[in-house]
């Protein structure tokens, strides 16, 4: 048995929270592989809306085991508060969820010195969602971070106080103001709290797991664009949100991949500063904001929104290896007279479909095709030969640009709201 991965081909919000939840009847297990708490994944079912940051989208399955990988950042207070939370919906998190002893542990500290590193950057911050990410991952390459298996030892406090005084210095230094002691009782209890979940060896498990043929679902955070190595850096996370960062994550071979589930929305967001060709600052901009509902799910910023942006999504399909397409919130763009995508770029005059080292540079200009668009609620379609004509035209022409076929079409939040193709 093999391991399926599903992530994200844009700048992140394509609707993976609402995938993984469509897919996991299919798995055994569903294993988050790297991000923590910037990520905010949208379910929706029988009516309710649900919002996870750290636990696995597959929570809501009973019969899914949900691990937290080594990749993963964890807050103590915020998955104790997201657990709490998802256990009002009556769903035994005790007994389908397990945490890598080896996922790193986010400080209180660390998000003050998120905080205090954006205002210190200014105009140029990154617009990061101040949750510890940067800094907690910086820890863990400057080999100085907490891991969850520390939480058990009898050092942590001793190794704590070490990490902390660092980022006391650093904080000091930019006359950042704070208060720890506003933050540091909850952390310890919900680090207490977190001693009585199945905080496990997950490299093991796992791989035993598809030793005794469990279908294990991997699910990304972030999107592509937003990858460490390949997104617009420095306006990226801090982390391998791409198909090898599942590897790395939880600890399985690159031979053990099998699918790999690329999600990218009918149009383009992103939230936080940054690149975005083909953002429309203008009244289609707005339009596409209401009728996506496009506000963060974890900070409640307005996204940017945009036209759908081909080169970003073949460079995407490339660094991934994506054998199945999904689009999702096809429905959005129902109503507008002419619906438009970026099939390549002009940068100084040359038509290339390729990005460049640097996508924010002003030469970089999209060239745009127009199609007619469509009209009417998508959202109670559930047969693909159902869609109007211009919608297939329009899904057509992706698929014959990206040359992976869409398998998967989402017309709505809801689970129901789905075609497969
Ligand atoms: P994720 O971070 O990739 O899981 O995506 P988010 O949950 O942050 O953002 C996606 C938003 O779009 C959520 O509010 C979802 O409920 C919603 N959504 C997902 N798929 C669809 C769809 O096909 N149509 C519409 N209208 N909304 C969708
Ligand atoms: P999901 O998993 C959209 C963005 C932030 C910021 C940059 C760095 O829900 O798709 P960070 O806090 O990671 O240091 O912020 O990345 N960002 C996201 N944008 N969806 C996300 O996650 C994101 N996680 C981080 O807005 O621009
Ligand atoms: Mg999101």
């Amino acid at each position: 048995m093999k391991v399926d991965v599903v992530l994200g081909l844009q700048w992140g919000d394509e609707g993976k929270g609402k995938i993984v939840d469509v897919l996991t009847p299919k798995y055994d297990v569903v294993a988050r592989f790297q991000g923590g708490p910037n990520a905010g994944h949208s379910l929706e079912f029988g009516g309710n809306k649900y919002v996870l940051n750290t636990i696995p989208s597959g929570i809501f399955h009973e019969h899914c085991i949900n691990i937290i990988g080594n990749g993963v950042v964890i807050d103590p207070v915020q998955l104790r508060k997201e657990i709490e939370k998802a256990e009002t919906t009556g769903v035994d998190i005790r007994k389908n969820l397990y945490i890598s002893e080896k996922a790193h542990v986010i400080l209180p500290t660390h998000r003050l010195v998120d905080a205090a590193s954006e205002a210190h950057k200014g105009v140029h911050k990154v617009g990061s969602t101040l949750r510890g990410i940067s800094p907690t991952y910086q820890d863990k390459i400057g080999r100085s971070g907490l891991r969850i298996g520390d939480l058990m030892g009898n050092q942590f406090k001793a190794k704590y106080d070490s990490v902390v005084s660092n980022h006391v210095k650093l904080l000091n230094s930019l006359n950042f103001e704070y208060n720890l002691a506003d933050h540091e009782p909850a952390f310890f209890e919900a680090v207490e709290y977190l001693k009585s979940f199945k905080i496990i060896n997950s490299e093991y498990y796992i791989n035993q797991l598809i030793k005794d043929g469990k279908k294990v679902l991997a699910e990304g955070a972030q999107g592509t664009l937003l990858d460490i190595d390949f997104g617009s850096y420095p306006f990226v996370t801090s982390s391998n949100t791409i198909t090898g960062g599942a590897c790395s994550g939880l600890g399985i071979s690159p031979q053990k991949i099998d699918k790999v589930y690329g999600i990218f929305k009918a149009y383009c967001t992103r939230v936080g500063n940054g690149p975005f060709p083909t953002e429309q600052e203008n009244e289609t901009g707005e339009l596409l904001r209401k009728l996506g509902h496009e506000f963060g799910a974890t900070t409640g910023r307005p996204r940017r929104t945009g036209w759908l942006d081909l080169p970003t999504l073949k460079y995407a399909i490339m660094l991934n290896g994506v054998t199945d397409l999904i689009c999702t919130k096809s429905d959005v763009l129902s109503g507008f007279d002419q619906v438009q995508l970026c099939d390549s770029y002009s940068i100084n005059g040359k038509v290339t479909s390729e990005l460049p080292f640097n996508l924010y540079d002003e030469s970089v200009q999209p060239n745009y095709k127009s199609f007619p668009g469509w009209s009417g609620d998508l959202t109670k379609v559930r047969e693909y030969n159902n869609l109007p004509e211009t919608f297939r035209n329009y899904m057509d022409y992706v698929e014959s640009q990206i040359e992976v076929p869409v398998s998967i079409i989402s017309v709505g939040p809801d689970r129901e709201e789905t075609i497969v193709k």
